[in-house]
């Protein structure tokens, strides 16, 4: 590993590039001291993988390939910042979709090179949970995080920011589908399109939570892991079996069902790690963090049990390269720099 120790030639006023690319959103954003968001652009790709109801991982690549160089220029151009005047670029180096990994690493790369100027590789999960401080300055560490994605749902004990080893600790995760991927399949399942997640919290709004009882899987485990493939199960086979029977299916009960199973789970599992662990303060991030009732009910139980809970905006829960830039950010601080052969990774322990 070629890790570099570049120390942050002023201690004030750092400009960190980000970009993220992990997914199906092309990503840049300038963020002043890990905090002062000056731009943040995000090309989405919604509308190309709508069709197929889901990400295509071969079509996410091509597509970051021509959005790159535009989406980046945008986050300057808006930010008024030149490439000179950067202190580093961070950059996505996984977890994710390899190909679309590599466009994001490749480009951060050549512009590093070029500007001689540091390269920090980022977690994506560490993105997530960074999202949190870019709207609550007072937030540090210790604390716990909840995030919840397509491609996650992990208790994390965050008790660094600088990329050491040991800053974080992942004290339960899924042993099968991540949450926002049971919601997407939810939603395929009562024909709602893709991406499944909000509207699966605009249709739960409109039905009974108790109608439909779906079972809370590993609920009365001691373990802070989490199993939502069940789930999914569960509501393929109640609408399955309503319609071999001829009987109606009322999709707004199986949502709001479905999203009251979910959600008794996490917000079990996580009142019960803020027990373990200790800690006064919550961060909820991630792509499903957006969600309505997730952020309400966790509002609620925190305030009840004295929690101090931090939700980043919407647009900062889901992929973003402010969010990437803040954990830059803490790794410029720290001198904890990558050098040019930092390699993307599909899968990456936190
Ligand atoms: O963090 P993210 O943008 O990408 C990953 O890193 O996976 O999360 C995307 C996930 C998708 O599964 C999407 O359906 C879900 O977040 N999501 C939501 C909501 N908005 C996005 N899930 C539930 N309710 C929402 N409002
Ligand atoms: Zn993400």
């Amino acid at each position: 590993m070629d890790r570099e120790n570049t120390q942050p030639a002023s201690n004030a006023g750092a400009l960190i590039l980000g970009i993220e690319t992990s997914c199906d959103e092309t990503a840049a954003a300038v963020v002043r001291d890990g905090r002062k968001v000056l731009s943040n652009v995000i090309a989405s790709q919604i509308d190309v993988h709508e069709a197929f109801g889901g990400v295509v991982p071969e079509i996410a690549s091509r597509h970051h390939l021509t959005a790159i160089n535009g989406v980046v220029k945008a986050a300057l151009v808006e930010a008024g910042i030149t490439v000179e005047e950067l202190d580093a670029i961070a950059v996505t180096k996984g977890p994710g979709l390899i190909g679309a990994v590599l466009i994001g690493l490749a480009t951060a790369k050549a512009m590093a090179f070029a500007s001689d100027k540091p390269l920090l590789g980022v977690h994506h999960i560490k993105g997530h949970i960074c999202a949190a401080l870019l709207e609550h300055p007072e937030l540090a560490p210790p604390f716990l995080a909840l995030v919840v994605s397509g491609g996650h749902t992990s208790l994390v004990s965050v008790r660094g920011l600088a990329g050491n080893p040991g800053d974080m600790a992942v004290l339960g995760s899924t042993r099968d589908d991540a949450v926002g991927e049971a919601y997407d399949k939810v939603a395929r399942i009562l024909g709602l399109g893709y991406p499944g997640g909000p509207k699966v919290d605009a249709l739960a709004k409109e039905g009974d939570p108790g109608a439909i009882h779906f079972k809370r899987v590993m609920l009365d485990e001691g373990s802070l892991d989490f199993s939502f493939s069940g789930l999914k199960t569960g509501v393929a086979n109640y609408v399955n079996s309503r319609k071999q029977a001829g009987l109606p299916v009322c999709a707004a009960d199986v949502a709001a069902g479905f999203q009251e199973a979910a959600l008794d789970v996490l917000s079990a599992k996580t009142c019960a790690a803020a027990a373990m662990s200790g800690y006064d303060t919550l961060a909820l991030v991630g792509g499903v963090a957006a969600n309505s009732a997730l952020r309400a009910r966790m509002e609620r139980e925190s305030q009840q049990a004295g929690v101090r809970l931090c939700i980043p905006s919407p647009v900062y829960c889901t992929d973003n390269a402010a969010m990437v830039a803040c954990a830059g950010y803490f790794q410029y601080m720290a001198g904890n720099a990558d050098g040019l052969s930092l390699d993307a990774a599909a899968a990456l322990p936190l």
